[in-house]
């Protein structure tokens, strides 16, 4: 089979970046794999580790490398629009983190930029990638569930984490952080059919205590433009210790001729031991039980990662090497979540439906 040879570009060493870059550093198609973070001695510990042939702390110098075509931004959440625009105006196809970006100017200045150049962005939405979520979308694709009319969709995670990222980006929620990902499946699971209000209650309690903005509780009602009525919880403040390394979730998608019932909690899948489990995203936490599998990307075996994050990342390298289609959220899509989650959030704070898409972002 014909396929292109890639140089792939990692910028943003942190968690996401390490194994984006593990990752293509593995992939046949990679011939060159160059590094970048705002903090040097990060960039030189991920080249020596991952084998990658240039580090810098400048991602322009990075990215304008003859060799890169392809560029993976993983940087933190508010990090997301230079180089992703750099990266375009360069030429270069671009792979993302999720959100997209934190505001939609933000993220309608990247779309702006891949529209001019005819360059393609895709954004990091992994959990598509989980198999019972691919099975999800097929079934519905098959038209298995006749007119899809409801959904209920929830997601559970400790506060170690989320206080992990709120440090990082205190403006961020779990709503932004968490429940996004779920707001990305159902759209893709009703692709073609748009939603058009919301509306949401929020609790506040630990965030608050800790000096954030974020609510511990966000409960939302998505109506979409065929009158399919869906339901998204987020409680990612559960106590520290509650054994979960990132990702408890149950998803419900409700059909005319079928329904499909998804339990994403990994309860059936229980490690003990007395000797502590390293938390893989948050430094210094270690559980004494945990579900197994509950790591939202995936997990490191016999010397392999694998998981979602895995499979969406060969899945855009396959993508750029041979062009076959994949199923990585576009640009365009993940604007519309993140439209969406504004909304809620604008819902939760003025107790009033919001419609979509917004006019005006408060
Ligand atoms: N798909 C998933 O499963 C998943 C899981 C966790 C996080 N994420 C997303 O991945 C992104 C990164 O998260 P993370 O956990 O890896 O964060 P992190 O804090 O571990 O790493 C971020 C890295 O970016 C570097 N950085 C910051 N600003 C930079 C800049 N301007 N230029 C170059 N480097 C810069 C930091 O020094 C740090 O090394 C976020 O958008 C997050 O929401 C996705």
């Amino acid at each position: 089979m014909q396929h292109k040879e890639l140089g792939v570009a990692v910028v943003g060493c942190g968690r996401m970046g390490r194994l984006r870059a593990s990752l293509a550093a593995v992939h046949p198609a990679v011939s060159f794999l160059g590094v970048s973070d705002a903090d040097r001695s990060r960039a030189r510990g991920l080249a020596e580790k991952a084998g990658a042939q240039f580090h810098s702390d400048d991602n322009l110098e990075l990215i304008s490398r003859p060799e890169v075509n392809a560029v993976i931004v993983s940087t933190g959440e508010q990090e997301h629009t230079l180089p992703v625009i750099q990266a375009i105006e360069l030429g270069k196809s671009v792979l993302v983190e999720k959100p997209i970006a934190m505001s939609l100017e933000d993220a309608d200045r990247m779309l702006g930029a891949a529209a001019r150049n005819g360059r393609e962005l895709r954004v990091g939405y992994s959990r598509r990638f989980k198999r019972a979520y691919l099975l999800a979308k097929e079934q519905i694709v098959l038209g298995r569930l006749g007119q899809i009319v409801g959904a209920n969709l929830r997601a559970y995670n400790s506060r170690a984490q989320s206080l992990q990222i709120l440090e990082r980006t205190p403006d961020a929620t779990p709503v932004t952080f968490g429940m996004t990902y779920y707001v990305d499946l159902i759209c893709w699971f009703l692709q073609g059919n748009p939603a058009v209000e919301v509306i949401a209650r929020a609790q506040k309690g630990v965030f608050q205590a800790a000096g954030y903005k974020a609510d511990d509780v966000t409960s939302a009602i998505l109506t979409f433009a065929d009158g399919a009525v869906v339901n998204l919880g987020v409680d990612y403040a559960l106590p520290e210790k509650y054994p979960t390394f990132g990702a408890n979730s149950r998803v419900e998608i409700l059909g005319t001729e079928g329904v499909v019932l998804i339990d994403d909690d990994s309860k059936d899948q229980i490690v003990y031991t007395d000797r502590g489990i390293p938390h893989s995203y948050v430094p210094g936490h270690s559980l004494n039980a945990a579900f197994m599998s509950s790591t939202a990307s995936g997990d490191w075996a016999q010397g392999d990662f694998w998981g979602p994050l895995a499979d969406e990342t060969r899945s855009w390298l396959d993508h750029l090497s041979t062009a076959r289609p994949c199923s990585l959220t576009t640009a365009e899509e993940a604007r519309k979540t993140l439209e969406i989650t504004l909304a809620i959030e604008q819902a939760v704070r003025s107790k009033k439906p919001v419609s979509l898409p917004l006019t005006e972002v408060r």
